[in-house]
């Protein structure tokens, strides 16, 4: 009998050794601890046993179902180790592995350069108004001072949307004066604004001439305002975003809806005056139209031109991101091609 309940034990061990899971181990209980397992069976027949065998076994038979009650608590506690360091290792993670970069968008350098020049009229109290880019004929040329077959319609190469009779024509519009107007006929002096927007040439495409850019009106009316605040803020304006060292050049210049007209040019940045093809080898690239507001254009939109002045400007702003960051071709601007794009 000692020697059955020797080899009982042994073979629950040698199985135990094998169990590898929590579900193994329970049908290993049930098969050498439960109720109908051989050591449970001895321990119930101990009662038939003579009364001299009994207490040996009983003591043998009890070491034993303790023994084996121990090695199955031990056998529970590894499998439970190990059940939870199995999925700790396959998940493991590399907290010293460099992170993936992930690429971030950034804003246009037209975009840039857009608000930039804005802060500079706000920071002298101009405010920023917007306007349609499809434009009647009336506001981009004939409350301009430029009628119907009047010859400075070939400065403006114009995309048509329809022809309309008149003023009623519509266009995508050639410049952001048209927003002098539109501001003008709803508001009454001190005028302050400028006005930042798209404007479309019918024009073929060089490395200064692109047929969609960008322009930053100006206006500013009031009584006294004389030529001299209109070079001063555009001074100013050009110091702010080129530097106090940048040559500035006012020249006379036409258009019709300003008296007298004025060219502002500034040194080309490429080539630092000496001449390149960006400033087409002259030094210079033009940057701004301006003028003394025409006091037809005033009186159209019914301020006195007797009591009140007024200057305007329009400046390209690609035009001022070229010479800022020494671009040579506008076309780059629309281009789309991130290997400039990512430069800013
Ligand atoms: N609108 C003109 C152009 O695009 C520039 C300009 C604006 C000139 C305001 C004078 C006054 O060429």
């Amino acid at each position: 009998m000692l020697d059955r309940l020797k080899a009982l034990h042994a073979q629950a061990l040698d199985e135990l050794s094998k169990v590898d899971s929590l579900r193994e181990l329970e049908l290993w209980r049930v098969c050498h601890l439960g109720k109908k397992s051989t050591l449970t069976r001895i321990l119930r027949s101990l009662a038939t046993l003579p009364a001299e065998e009994r207490p040996g076994m009983g003591t043998r038979a009890n070491e034993i179902k303790r023994a084996l009650e121990s090695s199955l608590t031990e056998k529970e506690e590894s499998l439970q180790r190990a059940s939870l360091a199995s999925p700790l290792e396959s998940q493991r993670l590399d907290v010293t592995l460099p992170g993936r970069p992930f690429a971030t968008g950034r804003l246009h350098p037209t975009t840039k350069i857009l608000d930039e020049i804005c802060d500079v009229f706000r920071n002298m109290g101009f405010q920023t108004i917007e306007g349609p880019e499809v434009e009647w004929d009336y506001y981009n040329f004939e409350a301009l001072n430029i009628p119907q077959h009047h010859p400075a319609r070939d400065m403006f190469a114009t995309l048509w949307i329809d022809t309309g009779i008149g003023g009623k024509a519509r266009l995508l519009r050639t410049h952001t004066s048209p927003m002098q107007i539109r501001f003008m006929e709803r508001e009454r002096p001190p005028v302050r604004i400028i006005a930042p927007g798209r404007v479309y040439r019918y024009e073929a495409t060089d490395a200064t001439h692109e047929s969609i850019y960008h322009n930053v009106e100006g206006l500013a009316v009031d009584k006294n305002i004389t030529m001299a605040d209109l070079k001063g803020v555009l001074f100013q304006f050009c110091r702010c975003l080129f530097g106090e060292d940048r040559k500035v050049r006012f020249r006379c210049d036409y258009f019709p809806f300003v008296e007298p007209g004025v060219e502002v040019a500034i040194g080309c940045s490429v080539c630092d005056g000496v001449g390149c093809r960006l400033c087409g080898y002259s030094g210079w690239i033009e940057a701004l139209g301006a003028g003394m507001v025409h006091p037809d254009v005033l009186a159209r939109v019914g301020i006195e031109p007797e009591v009140y002045t007024g200057f305007a400007f329009g400046v390209g702003v690609e035009r001022m991101s070229m010479l800022r960051y020494g671009v040579d071709d506008i076309r780059l601007f629309y281009g789309n091609d991130l290997r400039f794009l990512e430069q800013f």
